[in-house]
């Protein structure tokens, strides 16, 4: 038996990136639009009407005009561990991390506790609209295998890796560059590519990770280079004159990575604030990728990205939390501060612009555009509903807007969790916290 859903409403349509395109001709509304899943798969996109007509049995969904159907938001830099002390008063990022962070880190090597917070991490996303993320675990490898479990429990698309640290950082957190190598590998072998699991190879940053360590996840990921390598790059000057002292010979912050094999196309480097010119080439020539996390940049004090100059070169960039560096679980939140540093910048984000980043953009960064990020026919049926009207200041702005783009500006704006009209995963209406 043919088991289809069809949704209605106006529907976001991606055809190509907005930085190459312009967004008036990469980004539309289809404002009566309609997208019919079946078997976890958006199998059609197109009219309503037509649609509907020519899929009688379907179940069908429909939203209203004051409703947007999205693809589901995609966090592409979170470290769920920190879920518990997110919004960690007056510290900078070293100070931040060695007395917020890592303290909460070493609680999550209680397998129970872990398992817990990635539940409770999930939960807290989904209901922002958020249906993939890529996170930083701890240094336990079963803090991966929860976060594994709890999104199989859910059947989301996840990528996540062990975090590696043999330095610089407390005894509890610290592996070793064998076991580094060991348990990350273990990780792969177990799960990447079973399900909805991508395996991102996760050393920390420089400060926390050995030469040796950097080299032998180098050679790890030579090994898997399917994987993902995920890290943190040029955050804050204070760490990046720390990664001076403690590596004199390298040229650059990203030249410690990419001594040790820690550069490529699949490549994600988190935050990329104070970059070199030889750095920026270095990630144009090979095609890496970069994270804005701009609740997190300006919540830690760390500085204005320069999304527009690096969006100009053709690098791939995603967007996202950083939870709990960053501010917020909202992937909304996000876009507005993405929008307020873009201004500060003398260069504003539209809202198509922000929305892309955080579906199709985020994708992309991780690899994953052929399955998630965009309403398209072969992809996951992993989206977002917002509801444009979601509280009464939203509402009365909404109720002005001359177009759809005014009336999701004021939701990326002001929205929170009370926007989130619907959450599909898989084609499946998912329950929300
Ligand atoms: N740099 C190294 N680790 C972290 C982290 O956990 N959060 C942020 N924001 N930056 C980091
Ligand atoms: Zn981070």
């Amino acid at each position: 038996m043919i088991n289809d859903t069809l949704l209605t409403g106006p529907t976001l349509r991606f055809d190509g990136d907005p930085a190459q395109r312009g967004w008036q001709d990469a980004v539309r509304v289809d404002t009566s639009g309609a997208v019919l899943i079946r078997d976890g798969v958006i199998a059609r996109t197109g009219d309503a009407d037509t649609l509907a007509q020519a899929h009688p049995q379907a179940r069908r969904v429909s939203y209203g005009a004051d409703h947007l159907i999205c693809p589901g938001f995609v966090d592409a830099h979170v470290h769920y561990p920190q879920t518990a002390i997110i919004a960690s008063w007056g510290k900078r990022l070293i100070d931040w991390l060695n007395d917020y962070t890592f303290p909460e880190e070493i609680r999550l090597s209680d397998p129970e506790y872990a398992a817990q917070i990635a539940a409770r991490y999930l939960d807290l996303t989904r209901a922002n609209g958020t249906t993939t993320v890529a996170s930083y675990c701890t240094i336990h490898p079963h803090s991966a295998e929860a976060l594994f479990r709890a999104a199989a429990a859910q059947n989301q698309r996840i990528v996540a890796g062990k975090t590696c640290m043999d330095r610089n950082a407390p005894g509890a957190l610290t592996d070793t560059a064998q076991s580094a190598y060991d348990d990350s590998k273990a990780l792969i072998d177990r799960w990447h590519g079973k399900g909805r699991v991508s395996y991102a190879i996760t050393p920390r940053f420089t400060p926390t990770s050995s030469e040796d360590q950097l080299a032998a996840l180098g050679a790890l990921w030579a090994e898997h280079p399917d994987c993902l390598m995920q890290t943190h790059l040029s955050e804050q000057t204070d760490e990046i004159a720390w990664v001076r002292d403690l590596c004199p010979q390298a040229r650059d912050y990203l030249d410690t990575y990419e001594a040790h094999g820690l550069i490529g196309e699949r490549a994600l480097y988190g935050h990329a604030i104070h970059l070199e010119p030889r750095e920026v080439d270095r990630i144009t020539e090979t095609g890496a990728a970069l994270v804005h996390c701009p609740t997190s940049n300006t919540f830690i004090g760390s500085g204005l990205f320069d999304m527009a100059g690096l969006r100009a070169r053709h690098i791939p960039v995603g967007l996202a939390t950083d939870t709990g560096g960053g501010s917020s679980f909202s992937m909304l939140r996000t876009m507005a501060a993405a929008y307020e540093i873009g201004q500060l910048r003398g260069t504003p984000l539209h809202a198509a612009e922000l929305l892309w980043l955080a579906t199709a953009g985020s994708a992309r960064s991780l690899h994953l555009h052929d399955k998630i990020g965009c309403i398209a026919p072969g992809l996951e049926a992993d989206l977002t509903v917002l509801n444009l009207a979601s509280t009464p200041a939203i509402a009365q702005r909404t109720a002005r807007a001359q177009d759809h783009w005014e009336s999701l500006f004021a939701t990326i704006m002001m929205g929170d969790d009370r926007a989130i009209a619907d959450v599909w995963i898989a084609g499946a209406r998912a329950a929300l916290a």
